[in-house]
């Protein structure tokens, strides 16, 4: 059966000088997300911006804008980033005090609510919220840093959320590594969406790139 995954390009790849640009070549490529990667210096090693940020690029782009926050206690800040004009934030299990609390200050606002988890977090520490969520991230890099070789034994996580999805409507999101050489195994594990940011802001043919993805194919 033919399928099409979306592939969401991650604004940490880009030039943020020029983020006008970097969201124009985002449209342009053809694809309907942007994903945007929050980091506080804590949870994660590296800062990277916060929801004014995201308020100001909001104007810019009529992209759906995928929110990963990689923020200790995000409960604090869902309300900052679902005001800043989020269409989903989603949140590290490891990083939250209260998960299910975390998740329904997303619901309240009307965003899509997703859960992440680290590579070395088993599918089991997820699995009691499965039925709140409309996006489960599997992290298929340790959060950080773009540019990293995607860790195959992530992908027996995707398996796993398959099996468990049932008559549940999570999509399944994959973030990190991901990239033409990687594609094919990411594509036939069953995601829904494939998050992508060195390998598409370093792509000279960001349409065909978007177009062959989708698709699960490389090339
Ligand atoms: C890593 C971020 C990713 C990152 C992916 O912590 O969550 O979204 O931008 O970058 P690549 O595609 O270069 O691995
Ligand atoms: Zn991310």
């Amino acid at each position: 059966m033919e399928r099409d995954i979306i592939i969401a390009p991650s604004v940490l790849s880009a030039d943020f000088s020029d983020i006008r640009g970097a969201l124009a070549e985002i449209e342009a490529s053809g694809t309907g997300w942007v994903h945007l990667d929050v980091m506080d210096g804590n949870f994660v090693p590296v800062i990277t911006f916060g929801s004014k940020f995201i308020s100001d690029i909001r104007p810019l782009s009529g992209l759906f804008f995928d929110t990963h926050l990689m923020v200790n206690e995000p409960s604090r800040y869902i309300d900052m980033f679902a005001d800043a004009g989020s269409d989903s934030i989603t949140v590290h299990v490891e990083a939250c005090r209260d998960v299910k609390a975390t998740l329904e200050l997303i619901k309240a606002r009307h965003v899509d609510c997703g859960i992440t988890l680290r590579p070395a977090t088993p599918v089991s520490a997820i699995e009691p919220y499965l039925d709140m969520v409309d996006l489960v991230l599997v992290m298929s890099v340790e959060p950080g840093f773009g540019g990293q070789g995607l860790i195959p034994e992530t992908l027996d996580k995707v398996r796993r959320l398959v099996e468990l999805r049932g008559s549940r409507e999570y999509r399944i999101s994959i973030d990190g590594g991901v990239n033409r050489k990687t594609i094919r195994d990411v594509f036939e594990s069953g995601v829904d969406i494939a998050v992508t940011g060195s390998a598409f802001f370093n792509d000279s043919d960001k349409r065909g790139f978007v177009h062959s993805m989708s698709k699960g194919l490389g090339a």
